[in-house]
């Protein structure tokens, strides 16, 4: 048991998914208790999930718990989306709960959880008029999103960084 308070990581299947352990570090330097909840396609490789069970101390989450079994996180203070993809930003939106991941967005959100969102959405995608309807009713329900990310080389051809830390400072606004 610890008196920290408690941060949900939901992870999603981007490929920028492999540094996530650059967020739960910086999230437990600012004196966080970190649990992840994964998509189901996320476990699938997109990330070190060994290496984060042993960052977090904690099993990963990815599916529901069993009726019997106890609930495996405390309730989340806080919850980062990172990366968040079309898929889920989509069905989040539109309330379809069929991964735990959106089933606990859902509900967070309808508890007035503070929730940031980092995007890795590429711009063919993020064009799509259900996408920006999508993050419009989010940032409706006050979900704070992070700066738009394309996951790919800008027209200079470099890489801007992902910046995991953004969502710390947006959790951080009033
Ligand atoms: C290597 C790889 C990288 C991907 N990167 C992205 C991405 O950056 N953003 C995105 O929205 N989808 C990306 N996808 C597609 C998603 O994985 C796919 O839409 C999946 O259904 C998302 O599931 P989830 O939202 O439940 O995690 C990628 C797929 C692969 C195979």
């Amino acid at each position: 048991m610890t008196d920290k308070p408690f941060l949900y990581v939901v992870v999603c299947a981007a490929g920028v998914a492999a540094d996530v352990h650059q967020l739960i570090t910086a999230a437990q330097e600012r004196g966080w208790e970190v649990g992840v909840i994964a998509t189901p396609t996320a476990t699938n490789g997109f990330f070190d999930a060994a290496a984060v069970e042993t960052r977090t101390g904690r099993a990963i989450r990815s599916a529901w718990r069993r009726p019997e079994d106890p609930r495996p996180f405390p309730a989340p203070d806080a919850v980062v989306v990172a990366p968040a993809t079309f898929n889920t930003v989509n069905k989040w939106a539109a309330g379809i709960a069929d991964t735990l991941a959106v089933g606990t967005l859902c509900e967070a959100a309808g508890l007035g959880v503070p929730i940031a969102v980092l995007p890795c959405v590429a711009d063919a995608l993020a064009a799509h008029p259900a996408y920006r309807d999508s993050v419009a009713r989010l940032r409706g329900m006050g979900v704070r999103f992070g700066d738009p990310y394309a996951g790919g080389p800008e027209a200079d051809g470099v890489r801007r960084e992902f910046r995991w830390e953004s969502a710390l400072d947006l959790l951080r606004r009033a």
